[in-house]
């Protein structure tokens, strides 16, 4: 039995969930440092992976980056509600969220992940937009290919900087075990854990 996952108390696997998720905004190595999210565009669910960039478990609040001027932004702005999607593959558990998001640019919170935001990753946010046909392959000028840009000029990156925040409502643990899987779910009313359940798998 994995000593991570503790199954006997739901309390437990739901405190378990958002450490693995604070874990995966915090540690690169983190199985949770890379999800999935799912919107919805047209009636149609658009998936992508991103990176969990922030995690406010108290608050029940996960956050990723994006480029402002990218398709999803207008997609969640126009359908907020989206799902997250975790695995930890050794682990064998999948964790899986689902909550309303909201887009922030150029207001207090996107300047507060700026400003922890690091000098390369600040790149993507100076180039043109995303998802703009090209003729042909592009390599980037020499001083972005080589991050040769001063953290002032960094700063022109900021009005195309987006924070996605999600208050998350909805959380499902799957865990896939030998012994029989095991899986639960949890609901959230703002930051109050409203219900949860064991639920056959
Ligand atoms: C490992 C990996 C991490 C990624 N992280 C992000 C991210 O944090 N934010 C983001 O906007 N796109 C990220 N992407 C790209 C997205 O998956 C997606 O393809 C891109 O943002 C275009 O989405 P859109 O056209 O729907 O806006 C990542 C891709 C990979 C392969």
């Amino acid at each position: 039995m994995s000593e991570i996952w503790p199954i006997t108390d739901l309390n437990d696997i739901e405190s378990q969930c958002w450490r693995s998720m604070v874990s995966g905004s915090t540690n690169r190595r983190s199985p949770f440092h890379t999800v999935a999210i799912s919107t919805i565009y047209q009636g149609k669910p658009h998936l992508m992976t991103v990176v969990l960039r922030r995690v406010d478990a108290e608050d029940r609040k996960l956050y990723l980056h994006t480029d402002a001027r990218s398709p999803k932004v207008g997609h969640i702005q126009k359908h907020p509600h989206i799902s997250w999607l975790g695995l930890d593959p050794d682990e064998k558990v999948q964790i899986r969220f689902s909550g309303k998001a909201m887009v922030h640019i150029e207001d207090e919170l996107a300047r507060e992940q700026w400003d922890r935001t690091g000098h390369h990753s600040r790149r993507a946010y100076m180039l043109e937009p995303p998802g703009i046909l090209l003729p042909e392959r592009q390599e980037l000028a020499a001083p972005l290919k080589g991050f040769h840009y001063t953290d002032d000029e960094s700063e022109s990156g900021f009005r195309n900087f987006a924070v996605i925040s999600c208050d998350v409502d909805w959380m499902d643990w799957y865990h896939l075990h030998h012994q029989g899987n095991l899986r639960a779910e949890f609901h959230y009313e703002g930051s109050l854990l409203k219900g949860c359940n064991w639920l056959s798998s």
